[in-house]
């Protein structure tokens, strides 16, 4: 309570928590507008090709049906995606053409959400389809120019002649499948337009800021016409962190009807045009010394685009960070299939980067009869592949620790050499990194004259805790109770704020509430200095604390902010901030760290995988709640868990059709799979990363998980699986 930020905030309660487990925290798809009418997305069966015709008159004799919406009476809108998206077209009904399975073709639009469901059901679409490209043998293959304005390859030394002169050589393929990214909440979407042309829309979005300039540019209206609120949302993962076609139509349906227009996804239609994360093939070739000194490494990456924008998958960034040696090479080739947009899904890039260059970590530990620990302990670096020193980096901490916790001296490292009765026990282990980013970020910090403190951000909080983790920065830098903190997130009127993504939100707007705090506490310091009726009268500033709801002396003197404002005749006093991040992205590479230790069974006969246990150990930089920070790295553990044995979406090679868009056939774990998780929070400082120390959290967890259950099922079985996901088929064969 005396200005300052703990390196390991208190464990706090959520904020929010009761007014989510009571129902009245509210949802995009919850708000009762007058007038409201239902919309309802009708998506296409083929894969590839063009509608020929759309027969509407069997839905439009369904009671209480206003409109079906299709290309031939859409409101014209531009399809091109707006600057700050990563795609370049969304599809909106502006032409006959098909370019993926499942991709909008009409919305049905009724006064209630059955007569809705019953008039898209009554819609008979006629196609001609063409011959679409599924497989990576089949699509055009480009090398993109590169990922999300970074170089999408980097070379430095001659990592074949070096491989190839080591002592120990590794060189295989990896491959990950389609993930599909299932929040809790589906996307919901509520747009209204009133009479002066100003749209509002509840969305279930990451960013409403991004999200309003995406409207504001399809509609080809200013964004200070574009209202988006999004109090809270159920989970995104990413798949919410671009605004996708169903949101658009949504307020397109709004304006051709005159009617606010709520639209939800049905479960089916979340695998249909939000996003994915895409298959992968990876090479990694490794080579080291006997002493398992890395030398040379090559990491290519191959993963799908669609055929309309791109996305890179950058898997192979990760290979820059972990262990480069002095010979290095990453890049990135795509594949156009007739698939929609695949997008940012939890730790785009490291999670499926991790499984490859953490398995080959492990095949070289093997290779070499040296423990993984201890190989990824020799490889440890100070500076990244271009030479940038880490501005702090606690990987060393988090494997000794962790591997200390888990007790990994039992393991015994040949194959097939641990058992439980008749179950293979496996003990394996990765290591993990994700980037600690940041975007400009605004706050609002108001103290009003009963003591009570108000902070405004345009932030979404997507599940993660946003609300109890700024309210703690707050209520920290001002000495107020937390209680007495109300935090405004969720609204793009309010201080603008980046999307919830990149785990970088609690990074740039709690920067930014700091800067707020520390300006709203500069100008209360500045009235009571000056101020003879004030016991601070005369005292230099910087010795003065904020505690108690006040300012107060080293000696005791002091007095509430309520006194100052209430004797000054003020309702309120407020701070504002700007937060950017500087050049020191320049200067330092700025990671967060980690380490995970499994142990699971297997059962030989069945080819079962049970897990027994997790340990993971991250450095995170500043940990603002740790209750909240903990509860997202058991989040990216489990998504971890799905990736590696369950999660992954089929294809039907013919028609590229997703044979499996439902949540019985597309596995995600359950109670019963997920082991007792340990987690080890390593405390680290980093005054270098932003105004808060703050390193990012949501996607970390995930990072390393699949390569860490891989290596165990290999030291159970002495089957290497280098395909995901790892299912009793692939130990059965
Ligand atoms: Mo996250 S995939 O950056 O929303």
């Amino acid at each position: 309570m005396s200005g300052t930020l703990p390196l390991v905030g208190a464990p706090n309660d959520r904020v929010d928590g009761r007014r989510k487990v009571t129902g009245s925290a509210p949802y995009a798809a919850e708000y009762p507008l007058a007038g409201l009418v239902s919309a309802v997305m009708i998506t296409a069966t083929i894969g590839k090709g063009r509608v020929t015709s759309i027969d509407t008159g069997d839905a439009r004799r369904v009671p209480g049906v206003i409109a079906i919406m299709t290309h031939e009476n859409a409101p014209r809108v531009d399809e091109a995606k707006a600057q700050d998206q990563t795609a370049q077209v969304l599809p909106l009904l502006q032409d006959d053409i098909v370019r993926y399975d499942r991709q909008p073709v009409a919305v049905a639009i009724a006064d209630t959400f059955e007569h809705a469901v019953e008039a898209a059901n009554r819609v008979i679409v006629h196609y001609a389809p063409d011959q679409p490209a599924i497989s990576f043998e089949r699509g055009e293959r480009y090398i993109p120019k590169e990922i999300h304005g970074e170089p999408a390859a980097f070379r430095k030394g001659n990592p074949e002649a070096a491989i190839a002169a080591s002592a120990a050589r590794i060189d295989n393929m990896y491959t990950t499948p389609v993930y599909h990214h299932n929040p809790m909440e589906p996307h919901a979407t509520t747009a209204a337009w009133s009479s002066d042309g100003t749209l509002t829309v509840y969305d279930a979005t990451q960013g409403v800021g991004p999200d309003a300039r995406t409207y504001a540019h399809h509609f080809g209206i200013p964004v200070s016409r574009v209202h988006v609120i999004a109090k809270f949302i159920g989970g995104g993962f990413g798949c919410k962190g671009t605004t996708w076609s169903h949101a658009v139509l949504a307020a397109m349906a709004a304006k051709l009807t005159g009617r606010p227009v709520r639209l939800v996804l049905t479960r089916p239609q979340m695998f249909s045009s939000v996003g994915f994360r895409p298959q992968t093939h990876q090479r990694i070739a490794l080579g080291a010394d006997r002493d398992g000194r890395l030398n040379g490494q090559i990491h290519t990456v191959t993963a799908q685009t669609s055929t309309f924008a791109e996305f890179v998958e950058s898997s192979a960034v990760i290979s820059q960070v972990l262990y480069p040696p002095a010979n290095v090479a990453i890049s990135h080739e795509l594949v156009r299939l007739n698939t929609a947009t695949p997008t940012f899904m939890r730790a785009p890039g490291e999670s499926t980067g991790s499984f490859a260059l953490e398995s080959a970590m492990d095949e070289l530990a093997v290779a070499l009869a040296l423990d993984p620990v201890e190989l990824r302990l020799r490889n440890d670096v100070a500076a990244d592949a271009h030479g940038l020193p880490f501005s702090s980096r606690s990987l060393r901490a988090c494997l000794t620790q962790a591997s200390e916790r888990f007790d990994w001296r039992r393991r015994t490292p040949q194959p097939r050499s641990m058992r439980a009765g008749d179950q293979l026990v496996g003990l394996g282990m990765a290591a993990a990194t994700y980037p600690t980013n940041r975007s400009a970020a605004s706050a609002l910090v108001r103290i009003a004259s009963d003591g009570s403190v108000t902070v405004q951000s345009a932030g979404v909080d997507i599940g993660t805790g946003a609300y109890t983790a700024f309210s703690q920065v707050a209520a920290d830098l001002l000495g107020v109770p937390l209680a007495n903190v109300r935090m405004e997130l969720g609204d793009n009127q309010y201080p603008t704020a980046p999307v919830a993504g990149g785990s970088q939100l609690t990074a740039s707007v709690g920067s930014a509430v700091k800067l707020a705090a520390l300006d709203a506490r500069a100008k209360l310091l500045a009235l009571v200095t000056a101020d003879a009726a004030s016991p601070l009268h005369g005292i230099a500033g910087d010795s003065i604390q904020t505690k108690n709801a006040g300012l107060y002396a080293q000696d005791g003197r002091g007095e509430t902010y309520a006194a100052i404002l209430t004797r000054h005749g003020l309702a309120n006093i407020e701070g504002r901030a700007d937060a950017k991040p500087g050049d020191e992205k320049k200067k330092y590479a700025m990671h967060a760290f980690g380490a995970h230790f499994v142990e699971l069974h297997v059962d030989e006969s069945l080819g079962t995988i049970q897990l027994q246990r997790i340990v993971s150990a991250f450095a995170s930089g500043r940990i603002v709640n740790a209750k909240t920070a903990t509860s997202q790295y058991y989040g990216g553990i489990t998504f971890g868990i799905g990736m590696a044995l369950l999660e992954q979406t089929h294809f039907d090679d013919r028609t590229a059709r997703i044979m499996n868009a439902n949540l019985s056939e597309y596995l995600v774990p359950t109670n019963a799979d997920v082991p007792p998780i340990e987690v080890i929070i390593v405390p680290e400082e980093d005054t270098i990363v932003n105004e808060i120390g703050v390193k990012g959290i949501g996607e970390i967890g995930i990072v390393g998980v699949a390569a860490a259950i891989a290596n165990a099922v290999y030291h159970a079985t002495g089957i290497r699986v280098r395909d995901l996901p790892i299912t009793p088929e692939k130990l059965l064969s």
